[in-house]
């Protein structure tokens, strides 16, 4: 459940940037936080919004899954939500709407390279861990690939292919 009422749209690269630079890169030495294929134009940035500002962010880009290059797959990149709206359900509502963008563009595939500290997080979305793990160069921590295969519906924790 939400503390406060949020609202989820399309932000721009401008409105997301701060939001990485400040959860994402805080405590680390670089203070880059652009991807490439922030400005392509199948890309979109999701965010939420409290009174006026936004306090989330996730960007969504058209790119092969590794496993499978020629399924169409979006990747989740820049996953944020600033502390003071961390465990309201923001995380989750940004999930969703990627999701729902995702199927809209005929991916099967969603993944991204997730924090191990967030692991959890998308595990309870419904994403597997695949791989070994790894270290990202511009935060140092480690991560490890997620996948969600659209075309698994799952219930409960029991895939059912759809
Ligand atoms: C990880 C993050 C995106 C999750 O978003 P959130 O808005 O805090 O998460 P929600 O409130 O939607 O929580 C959804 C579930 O994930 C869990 N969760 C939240 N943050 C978590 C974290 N850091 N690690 C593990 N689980 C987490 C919640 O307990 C909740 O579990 P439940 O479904 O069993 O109740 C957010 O906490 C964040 O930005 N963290 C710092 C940066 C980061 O790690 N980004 C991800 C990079 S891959």
């Amino acid at each position: 459940m939400s503390k406060q009422a949020f609202t989820i749209r399309r932000i721009t690269l401008e409105e997301a940037t701060p939001v990485r630079l400040d959860v994402l890169r805080r405590g680390t030495p670089s203070r880059l936080a652009t991807y490439d294929g922030d400005s392509e134009p199948t890309t979109v940035h999701i965010g939420a919004e409290l009174s006026g500002s936004v306090v989330a962010t996730s960007t969504w880009l058209m790119r092969p899954w590794p496993d499978d290059a020629q399924s169409p797959a979006v990747q989740l990149r820049g996953m944020a939500v600033l502390d003071s709206m961390q465990n309201t359900g923001v995380g989750k509502a940004l999930i969703d709407a990627g999701i729902a963008h995702a199927r809209e563009r005929g991916a099967r595939y969603v993944w991204a390279k997730a924090r191990d500290s967030a692991l959890y997080f998308y595990e309870r979305r419904g994403f597997a861990v695949e791989g070994e793990q790894f270290i990202e160069p511009a935060s140092g921590v480690s991560h490890h690939l997620v996948v969600l295969d659209l075309r698994v519906e799952r219930k409960e924790g029991i895939a059912v292919e759809r």
